[in-house]
């Protein structure tokens, strides 16, 4: 199919462009031509911002994929330009829409996060990345109707993405594993290359609604252990809250988020690959010379 795809050239758009030039679709990329520029030199290229669009009335794709979108004014903007010139329009969402951080189970017709009165939709706060998300899920909706598809996401692993980086760092090293998290957390991931066949799969189908795109729930614990055993002499684990990373509350009062019900995206075609696939194919991209990129935020 003609796929164009919002970004693409990053931590989890590259992935997506990979599955989709393994399978042959026709991509046009869509990016201010900033972030890692020479990445698919032989695919079509339009340069401009999401705050000014203007360039993809130049075409017509059977599907979008948006992995930059995070502004509702830019979200709006494209919404507008293309609304008559693209088939299916996949938007990468986050698992930050919820309205609960503690409820366990919440499918993805849970309560989600009201827009604050007076917010700015066109500057970026990490106060605002949830209810942008919302906002810009729903005013898709409007825009496309069952046109459009929502995939929500949390931690992402995987080569080049920066969740779990500093495990795979580790081991890659055999330097101490780090947890601020208490060793009881749930946590689910999904590993990028499974998220990244699934935007697709949901474009190429034309599948509608919003998608918990997670993996099970496991602890913090039973999630280490996985990843140590990819190793023949696993470094030790440092379960300290003075550590630098995964710095989830103790009060268990965000445990909500990791305990997400992925019934609907299973259902759907998301396929998980196991942990310990993920965790050995992260170790041996640090090994091979990589380092993993700082975490966004
Ligand atoms: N754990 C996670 O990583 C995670 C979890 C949940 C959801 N998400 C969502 O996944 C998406 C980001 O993933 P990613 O960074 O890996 O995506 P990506 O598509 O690999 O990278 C971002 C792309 O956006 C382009 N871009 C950035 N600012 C732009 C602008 N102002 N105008 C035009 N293009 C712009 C960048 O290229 P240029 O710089 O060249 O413009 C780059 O190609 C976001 O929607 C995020 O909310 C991520």
């Amino acid at each position: 199919m003609k796929l164009l795809v919002l970004g693409g050239t990053k931590n989890l758009g590259r992935h997506v462009v990979e599955a989709a030039l393994r399978d042959d679709h026709e991509v046009t990329l869509f990016n201010r031509g900033v972030t890692n520029p020479g990445l698919f030199p032989s695919v079509r290229r339009l340069t401009g911002e999401r705050a000014d669009p203007g360039v993809l009335a130049a075409g017509e794709w059977d599907g979008v994929i948006d992995m930059s979108g995070f502004l509702v004014r830019d979200v709006r903007l494209s919404a507008e330009v293309l609304r008559d010139r693209v088939g299916h329009y996949t938007y990468m969402s986050s698992i930050a829409v919820y309205a609960s951080k503690i409820t366990p189970g919440m499918t993805e017709f849970a309560p989600l996060l009201p827009w604050p009165d007076g917010a700015p939709e066109d500057h970026f706060t990490m106060d605002l990345y949830g209810p942008s998300k919302v906002r810009c899920e729903s005013l898709l909706s409007a825009t496309f109707g069952d046109r459009t598809a929502a995939v929500r996401s949390g931690f992402v692993v995987g080569p080049y993405n920066p969740d779990f980086g500093n495990w795979g760092w580790a081991l890659a090293h055999d330097t101490p594993m780090e947890c601020a998290a208490r060793p009881t957390q749930p946590i689910q991931y999904v590993d990028a290359r499974d998220l990244a066949a699934f935007l697709l799969h949901l474009t190429v189908c034309g599948l509608p609604g919003p998608f918990n795109a997670v993996g099970p729930t496991r602890t913090m614990a039973d999630l280490a252990d996985s990843w140590r055993s990819v190793v023949p002499d696993p470094p030790p684990m440092n379960w300290s809250p003075t550590v630098d990373r995964f710095h989830l509350p103790h009060d268990g009062t965000n445990d909500g988020t990791f305990q997400l019900d992925n019934t609907r995206a299973l259902t759907a075609g998301l396929r998980l690959r196991a942990n310990e696939e993920a965790a050995r194919d992260y170790v041996a991209w640090v090994q091979a010379g990589n380092t993993p990129p700082p975490p966004p935020h």
